[in-house]
C-alpha cells in the first residue's frame, strides 16, 4: 500500500486531497492544525491516520518524525499555509508581525517538513514531495502586485522547493512546485473550480512525474508556471 503524508488537512485542498488518497487505497498521515478535524479526517476510513502538529513547530515535527521511524512516505506533499489581510496604505501591507507568521508558515516551515521526513520519503518507492505553491508566488507572472505576505511567502516556497529538488536528488527524491488553480474551498468563497476538479488534476499531475521534472514549477493541469 503506497502511503502520503500531506500538511494542512483540517480544510479546503489538503483535507480533499486525504479523502481522495484514501478512498484510492492509499494510507495517509494526515497533518492537522486542530485537533478539532481529528473526527473528520478519522470518518474517512482506517486508512488515515490523523497527527495533530503545527508545521511551524521544529520540536514537534522532528518528535513525530521519530515516532514514525522506519515508516516509509512515497508521497510528502507540504500544503498548508496561511493568508493576511490588506493593510492600510498604498501597498496595504499588514503589520510586521503577521507578515513575518505568513512568511514562517507558508516558507520556512515546508523546509523543516522535508528535513523531517526526509528519511521516510527516501525509504519509499515512489519518493516524491510536493510543494503546494500559487501563481501569485510567481514574479514573472506579477502584473498586480499586492499581497505583500502571501506572494514573498510563496516565492520563497519556490526557492525552497527548488533547492529541495537538488539536494535530494542522490536519494533519489523527486520535488516540484504545484500551483492547484484558483480553486473554491471553504475559506475562499467564491469563483473558482470545485476543489475535486483541483485535486483530481494534481493527483494526476503527480502520478506522472519522473526524477526528469524534479524542480520544476507545474499547474494542477500539467502546465508550467515560469518563476
Ligand atoms: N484555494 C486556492 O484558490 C489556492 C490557490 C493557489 C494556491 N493555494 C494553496 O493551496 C494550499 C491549500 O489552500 P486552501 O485554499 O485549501 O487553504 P485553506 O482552506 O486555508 O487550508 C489550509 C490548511 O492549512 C492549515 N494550516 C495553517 N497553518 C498551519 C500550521 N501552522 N500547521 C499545520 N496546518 C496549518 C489550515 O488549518 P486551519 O484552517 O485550522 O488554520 C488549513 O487546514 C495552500 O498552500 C494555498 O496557498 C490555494
Amino acid at each position: 500500500m503506497a502511503t502520503a503524508m500531506i500538511t494542512g488537512c483540517d480544510y479546503g485542498i489538503g483535507f480533499e486531497l486525504a479523502r481522495q488518497y484514501a478512498d484510492d487505497g492509499w494510507r495517509v498521515h494526515a497533518i492537522c492544525l486542530d485537533e478539532a478535524s481529528r473526527r473528520k479526517l478519522e470518518a474517512l476510513g482506517e486508512a488515515v491516520v490523523f497527527h495533530r502538529q503545527d508545521i511551524a513547530d521544529q520540536a514537534g515535527l522532528e518528535a513525530l518524525a521519530a515516532r514514525l521511524d522506519g515508516e516509509a512516505i512515497d508521497l510528502l506533499i507540504n500544503n498548508a499555509a496561511t493568508f493576511a489581510p490588506d493593510g492600510p496604505g498604498t501597498l496595504m501591507l499588514p503589520d510586521i508581525d503577521e507578515f513575518t507568521r505568513v512568511m514562517r508558515i507558508n516558507a520556512v516551515a515546508p523546509a523543516y517538513v522535508a528535513a523531517a521526513f526526509e528519511k521516510h520519503v527516501a525509504a519509499s518507492e515512489k519518493r516524491v514531495i510536493v510543494f503546494i505553491g500559487t501563481r501569485s508566488g510567481s514574479i514573472g507572472d506579477n502584473g498586480s502586485g499586492g499581497h505583500y505576505a502571501y506572494r514573498c511567502s510563496k516565492a520563497a516556497l519556490n526557492m525552497v522547493a527548488k533547492s529541495v529538488s537538488i539536494d535530494f536528488a542522490p536519494q533519489g527524491i523527486t520535488a516540484v512546485v504545484m500551483h492547484p488553480g484558483s480553486v473554491a474551498t471553504e475559506t475562499r468563497k467564491g469563483n473558482g473550480i470545485p476543489v475535486g476538479e483541483s485535486v483530481a488534476g494534481l493527483r494526476n499531475v503527480i502520478a506522472g512525474l519522473t526524477p526528469e521534472m524534479s524542480g520544476r514549477f507545474l499547474r494542477f493541469d500539467g502546465g508550467e508556471i515560469e518563476w
